[in-house]
């Protein structure tokens, strides 16, 4: 049990961001990434598709034999995660807008959100927000349409992206913010590119850190850490769009399609 895989799933290629932080912090843990890049984007479907989409990439990855699935999409997380552990028997890691973090660290109460119109219009998204609002904490949102399907498209350096990033930032710049965050995990892929458009002054909370932690925490606590010392494998599947995925590993991964 120790050695099977850790399991990830998306709507592409932006789990990758959430992938490296826990390959990062647990290099001795096999992987199994699933790019559910046919159905992307995920921000714009309903709760009941998100909800069927997630069910059906969890069966997948547990008929791998994954013992542990990380939902590395926001929109999956705020729409699904309470389903999938109901649903399914092993844990759940998910990820949602790293909103408290980036409060707390905000000088003037002021934080900007960039996420998919599903995670921001999400019941979960929505009672955090609620829930903070209430201390008088100032949070700007916009919809980040059409930039997960520029990333899908492997372009990341497109300048269509650019003038669509600064068509959304640039009403939180000249709010004020001092913090943004990226709520789908997708961004992080272009993060320079957004660090670029907002400036030195307005900081980007990297949140799939405290997600590896998260894993590593449950690893040790289920004790199903892998201790075995067979050779280490990592393996993307991709039922889309292998271009992207293979641009954004390089030559060490190499993806398999299905
Ligand atoms: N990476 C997904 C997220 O974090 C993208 C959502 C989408 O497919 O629209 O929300």
């Amino acid at each position: 049990m120790n050695s099977s895989p850790i399991g990830f799933f998306d709507s592409g290629i932006g789990g990758v961001s959430v992938w490296k932080e826990v390959k990062k912090l647990l290099p001795k843990e096999n992987t199994i990434y699933y790019a559910d890049s046919k159905n992307s984007p995920y921000g714009s479907k309903s709760i009941s598709e998100i909800q069927n989409i997630s069910i059906k990439n969890s069966n997948w990855l547990l008929d791998k034999g994954c013992k542990l699935i990380v939902v590395a999409c926001n929109t999956a997380t705020t729409n699904a995660i309470n389903l999938l552990r109901k649903k399914f028997q092993i844990p759940f890691v998910g990820i949602e807008p790293g909103i408290k973090p980036a409060l707390k660290k905000s000088k003037k109460g002021k934080i900007g959100v960039l996420a998919t119109k599903g995670t921001l219009s999400s019941e979960l998204f929505e009672k955090t927000t609620k829930s903070i609002e209430t201390n008088n904490y100032d949070i700007i949102e916009s919809h980040g349409d059409g930039i997960v399907e520029i990333i899908e498209s492997g372009d990341f350096e497109n300048d269509e992206l650019e003038s669509i990033l600064i068509e959304y930032l640039k009403p939180m710049i000249d709010y004020g913010i001092d913090q943004l965050v990226l709520g789908c995990t997708h961004y992080f892929i272009i993060q320079d590119l957004i660090q670029k458009i907002i400036g030195n002054n307005i900081m980007i909370n990297n949140y799939n850190i405290a997600v590896a932690s998260q894993v590593e925490r449950i690893l040790i606590r289920e004790k199903i850490v892998n201790s075995e010392k067979n050779e280490i494998y990592n393996d993307f599947y991709s039922n889309g769009n292998n271009f992207a995925l293979e641009k954004l590993l390089g030559k060490k991964n190499s993806v398999i399609e299905i």
